[in-house]
């Protein structure tokens, strides 16, 4: 079993980089194809190549010289906003890059794929916590993506054309407990990093996106989950593939959401520093409460959380910040 091969697209990116490190640690053999475009970890545990999913071709000769038993496909770009703003650039990175890797792999012969989905496929819902089962009703381009990559995975698996596991992650957060890696975007836009940014006084304040939502305190609900947990789940989720080839697609969160406020004095506590909020307008393309019904990845996979506090989870995000 340990000497398995795992090629990770997006290995050097955020829930990439910390799957690899638990991979490599634990005995199977790492590849990791970046194209380093979000400014990513200097930490690659693995085997690298520098290149872009779109260079089909390349791709190809790299599976075939690789040959890997699994591929996990972290990359993809991420944020909401930017997806409104420019939906060609998610389509075109996210769906038909997605597409040529999914060629390359049957051109290949690779059958195992572990895919990085997202909570933001699922929309406005009427329950909270939200069940696999929901109707994916995305209301942003980025969750658009993510669901029409899951419609056709979920033909071809019909198909036997592959099988796969899809993980809809809540909100990834956190970093490395023991420091090694973190989140390291460019331009940050996630919540916690802003607020943890505006305590090290490199923001002048946090700006609170809408505080008319419909939720006890006005602002958007969340289900904040450690990146390490997150990147666990694709190690059971990588063996139960490999045990019995069938495919499924699991919520990966907690099950317990917080406010953009509760995380708000939840970082002031952490850091022990005072600073500036603002209360702005909302932005688009938020849904107002997304938390995930658990049980079929605890069911399924035998997931424990091991960091499931939200102020251990801003504590390794500061420790990180810190640091960088
Ligand atoms: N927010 C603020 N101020 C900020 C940043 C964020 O009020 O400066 C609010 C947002 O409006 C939202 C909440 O904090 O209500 C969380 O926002 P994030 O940007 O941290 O995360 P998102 O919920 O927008 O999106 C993240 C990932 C998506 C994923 C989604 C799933 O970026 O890829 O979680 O829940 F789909």
């Amino acid at each position: 079993m340990s000497k398995l091969k795992v090629l990770l697209t997006g290995g050097a990116g955020f829930v990439g980089s910390h799957t690899a490190k638990i991979l490599f640690r634990s005995g199977y053999k790492v590849i990791i194809i970046d194209n380093f475009s979000s400014g990513a970890s200097k930490h690659p545990y693995g085997k690298f190549y520098k290149i872009d999913l779109k260079e089909e071709k390349e791709i190809i000769k790299i599976l075939k010289k690789e040959k890997p038993d699994v591929i996990m496909h972290f990359a993809a770009f991420i944020i909401v906003s930017e997806s409104i703003e420019n939906p060609f650039k998610y389509y075109e990175n996210n769906v038909g890059n997605t597409i040529k890797l999914i060629s390359a792999m049957k051109e290949v012969g690779i059958k195992n794929f572990i895919f990085s989905s997202s909570a933001a496929v699922y929309g406005i819902t009427e329950k909270n916590p939200i069940p696999e089962t929901a109707e994916l009703r995305p209301i942003n381009p980025y969750g658009e993506s993510k669901a029409m990559v899951e419609k056709m995975l979920k033909d071809m698996a019909q198909a036997k054309e592959l099988n796969y596991i899809a993980l809809r992650y809540f909100n990834v957060a956190g970093a490395d407990p023991e420091g090694e890696l973190g989140p390291s975007y460019l331009q940050p836009t996630h919540l916690i990093i802003r607020a943890l940014k505006a305590a090290k006084g490199e923001l002048p304040y946090l700006e609170i996106y809408g505080t008319d939502y419909p939720t006890p305190d006005g602002t958007c609900i969340r289900d904040y989950v450690h990146v390490m947990d997150v990147a666990y789940a694709h190690v059971l989720a990588m063996k139960y593939l490999l045990q019995n080839t069938n495919s499924n697609v699991l919520n990966c969160g907690y099950g317990k959401g917080f406010s953009v406020k509760e995380v708000i004095e939840t970082v002031k506590k952490v850091t022990q520093r005072e600073f500036k909020v603002i209360e702005g307008k909302r932005r688009p393309g938020d849904p107002p409460v997304l938390v995930a019904d658990n049980r079929k990845i605890k069911q399924i996979l035998k997931w424990k959380p091991k960091y499931n506090f939200l102020e251990t989870i801003i504590q390794h995000t500061w420790q990180w910040l810190k640091k960088t």
